[in-house]
């Protein structure tokens, strides 16, 4: 029995492709045929990832793209390079994160964590929504967490004034359910489904900064990842958040249907979609409420 669906002719994009869960899935999914992108922060470990997964897999259909998501001018820059170079994305992976060492606020002027694992993902998922759907099926995959379960939303903090690691890195994986939940909503006539995942408790350097010491293979967390994308009885599956195979249900502030609305409106303005700060504002997207 074949280990891997054949998905060439399929674009895929993962983000945080060079290491931890993203770079073991841009594996799996180099073995399937599809033409691949990786994408990264650092040249020199995207170089490192692009010739090992090549060498491992005979894919030559992969190529890279470099963008520090602590940049929103770089995911707009990252954006515009994939529109020109790609007609249609089939599957988008927003894997990459971090989790803090220590407050940083980013040239945005956005706490980290928050701009890394969640604006950046919300903003280049919207830039790249013209590639996703239409006659082909494309799937929306965003990674969050578990740790979602034991924090509150607190939208009107930006900054970080009260920041805590720990906090920090589980409220922008809260925040993952409520835009997932949403552009389901919105997109749910367009041939595009989304949904998000915890991948599991995996060893990879992000969890050595965790107040935790256990936690299972980079593989176990990829098959998570790949098994919501491939296998045929997600595919029509929509807006919903799993635990590692299975679906179930996110804490009660993560289904919330106001904070998924007034969510929706600050992350425009935290990305630059509206208040006319962008050159990209995704028309489409905006209702009359949004602007
Ligand atoms: N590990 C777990 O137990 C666990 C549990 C739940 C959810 N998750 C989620 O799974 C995803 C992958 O995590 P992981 O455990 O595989 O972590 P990881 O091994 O640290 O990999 C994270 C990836 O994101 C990239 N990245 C970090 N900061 C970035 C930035 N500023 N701009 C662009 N890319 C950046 C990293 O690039 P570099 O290679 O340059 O560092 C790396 O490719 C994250 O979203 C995480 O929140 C993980």
């Amino acid at each position: 029995m074949k280990k891997y669906p054949d998905l060439s002719g399929k674009t895929i994009l993962v983000t945080g492709a060079t290491d931890g869960i993203g770079k073991e899935l841009s594996r799996m999914f180099a073995h399937t045929g599809a033409n691949l992108i990786l994408h990264g922060r650092n040249a020199e470990r995207l170089a490192n990832t692009l010739q090992e997964i090549k060498a491992e897999t005979d894919n030559q259909n992969i190529q890279t793209i470099k963008a520090d998501f602590a940049s929103l001018t770089q995911v707009r820059t990252m954006a515009e390079e994939l529109r020109q170079k790609v007609d249609h994305l089939d599957i988008l992976v927003n894997n990459a994160g971090v989790y803090p060492q220590a407050k940083v606020i980013t040239e945005d002027g956005f706490e980290q964590t928050l701009q890394v694992n969640y604006i950046s993902p919300f903003m280049l998922t919207l830039s790249l929504i013209s590639l996703c759907g239409g006659k082909k099926p494309s799937k929306i995959i965003n990674l969050s967490s578990i740790g979602h379960r034991f924090v509150w939303a607190n939208i009107d903090d930006p900054k970080g004034r009260f920041f805590w690691r720990w906090v920090s890195y589980c409220h922008s994986k809260l925040l993952i359910i409520p835009f997932t939940r949403e552009l389901a909503e919105r997109y749910c006539c367009s041939n595009i489904t989304v949904n998000c995942i915890h991948p599991g408790i995996i060893r990879t350097k992000l969890i050595r900064m965790l107040p935790v010491t256990w936690g299972v293979s980079t593989h176990h967390g990829a098959t998570t990842v790949f098994n919501l994308a491939t296998n045929p009885k997600f595919e029509d599956v929509t807006g919903e958040y799993l635990e590692e195979f299975k679906i179930v249900r996110p804490s009660p502030i993560a289904r919330s249907k106001r904070l998924q609305a007034s969510l929706w409106r600050i992350s425009l303005r935290w990305a630059g979609f509206t208040k006319g700060k962008a050159s990209i504002t995704p028309v489409s997207l905006l209702s009359r409420n949004d602007q």
